[in-house]
């Protein structure tokens, strides 16, 4: 018998991947391409949305010979991808209107403002259970009618479509202009600020509040189902998934439980807890979003500490500091040291998300002597992550009748031996790693081949989970404490900067 696999396409903010799993969820082949971050000014982060559509045109056909893989081989596609970051489009052509803008984009701070004092902060986590930040998608879209001219007026005459990457992606690869699905899931709309956290459809007062015209908005879907056929790039294959990539690696860690969590260290930190059936609301800054909803079934809910900066840090250091040439160089630099020498740097790049929600805040780093080497920043760029992950989970823990026993965690940042030392030292508890680290992308897999029968239910993916590391805390609680401390007056130091 000829084998079957499940592809899924994880469309990130650096880079586009396909992988390819076997029905035990092993990875079978690999290819990648990174696309180019544009920052045309202080705050503004860009995508161009062709060059992604491009690198998924590539990556697809190079996984699949990579593997000696052919295309009807492929039981299913699942799609997962950076949330938040929205795209509008012309259905005639096809063609953007703009640059994508991207989730860490500050250029709505000013809204965020009008916004907190009307309709106010409880409105919207009544509604779609996000406070108002520049991190979600209706914002983008005002501030593009806004900016570009005429946008608005052809969205309301249904010429222009809006979606975040897997809607885009999903449009092109079913046929475009020619004819292509237009649709989302359930995931990546309840971070639009557009969705209603309860009824999962599409809030009219949300609407009316920031103008979005309703032709433009893509059908919100279930996560794991039938969209459709490719008609380009993978004739004929079923696309059967869509999960925003924070909700796919809960799936792919398969914190299918209530009280199961994982934090996934990528650009950011996603820390994101399942609640089971109910939306919980956070009284501690955390955001209330789906986790997951299968098929017809009734939609899981997470509890969700989003921190904007860990591995984007990393790649400042590199990028736009130059003092390491690869990313996991910050490791052998930081071990050239015992300590921070007293630094902290608190990363407030797109502002801070979870818990502080402050779009005024900028980065900071404080301690400076004339003792401070590149050894002790290179420290204190990992403890920022460490630091910021203890916050989300101080919040989770207020929030949740159940206190973490363990985190299990993933992406790029997790081979960084020292820092998943310090994250356990730092929150106290054992935080452990599967086999599988790609497990955005499994997740999207297990949905889709969850989708199409590919496999049968929950639990045989839970059986496919397998411990690979782990770190276990054994830090001086009194030394931790007084860490903690430095690191919030930090913070303290970070806000109230933009005027
Ligand atoms: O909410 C933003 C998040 O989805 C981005 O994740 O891994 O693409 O940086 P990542």
């Amino acid at each position: 018998m000829v084998e079957r696999y499940v592809m899924s396409v994880d469309q990130g903010t650096n880079s586009t991947r396909c992988i390819l799993f076997d029905h035990r969820g092993r990875l079978v082949s690999v290819a990648q391409r990174e696309h180019q971050q544009h920052f045309p000014r202080p705050g503004w982060v860009e995508h161009d949305a062709v060059e992604i559509w491009h690198n998924l045109r590539r990556v697809v056909p190079e996984a699949l010979s990579d593997a000696g893989v052919e295309p009807d081989q492929v039981a299913a596609l699942g799609l997962a991808n950076q949330r938040e970051t929205t795209v509008l489009w012309d259905r005639r052509t096809g063609a953007p209107l703009s640059r994508a803008i991207v989730w860490q984009d500050t250029r709505t701070g000013p809204l965020v403002e009008d916004l907190r004092k009307h309709p106010g902060e409880a409105f919207f986590l009544d509604r779609c259970a996000v406070p108002p930040s520049t991190y979600f998608s209706a914002l983008r879209i005002r501030w593009l009618f806004d900016h570009v001219k005429g946008v608005e007026q052809r969205a309301r005459d249904g010429e222009v479509l809006f979606g975040t990457m897997e809607s885009w992606l999903i449009w092109n690869l079913t046929g475009g202009a020619g004819g292509g699905l237009h649709l989302t899931d359930a995931t990546n709309a309840s971070r639009t600020m557009l969705m209603n956290i309860r009824t999962l459809g599409w809030d009219e007062e949300l609407l009316d509040l920031f103008g979005v015209p309703r032709p433009m908005l893509p059908e919100i879907r279930s996560s794991a189902e039938t969209y459709g056929e490719a008609r380009s790039v993978l004739p004929g294959v079923r696309i059967t998934a869509a999960l925003g990539d924070q909700q796919a690696a809960l799936f792919g860690q398969t914190c299918f439980s209530p009280g199961e969590a994982k934090c996934t260290y990528g650009t950011g930190g996603f820390l994101l807890l399942n609640t089971g059936g109910d939306p919980v609301r956070s009284r501690h800054g955390l955001l209330t979003t789906v986790a997951y909803r299968i098929g017809a079934q009734p939609p899981a809910y997470a509890l969700e500490g989003s921190i904007a900066v860990t591995g984007a840090l990393v790649q400042w250091f590199r990028d736009r500091l130059g003092l390491i040439s690869s990313a996991p160089e910050i490791e052998t630099l930081a071990r050239t040291v015992e300590d921070n020498g007293g630094c902290y740097i608190v990363p407030a790049f797109s502002g801070l998300f979870a818990p502080r929600w402050r779009s005024d805040a900028r980065g900071v780093v404080v301690g400076l002597t004339s003792y401070i080497t590149k050894g002790h920043l290179a420290r204190a760029v990992l403890e920022a992550t460490g630091w910021q992950t203890r916050e989300v989970v101080d919040a989770m823990n207020a929030d949740s009748a159940l206190p973490l026993r363990q985190l299990k965690v993933d992406g790029g940042m997790t081979a960084d031996n020292l820092l998943m030392q310090f994250v356990a030292d730092v929150l106290d508890v054992p935080v452990v790693r599967p086999m599988v680290a790609e497990t955005v992308s499994l997740g999207a897999a297990y949905a889709a081949g969850l989708a199409a029968g590919y496999w049968s239910d929950l639990e045989v993916l839970r059986r496919n989970w397998h411990r690979a590391a782990q770190w276990l805390p054994g830090m001086d609680p009194g030394h931790r404490e007084s860490e903690y401390d430095n690191w919030r007056r930090a913070v303290e130091r970070s806000l109230d900067w933009v005027r």
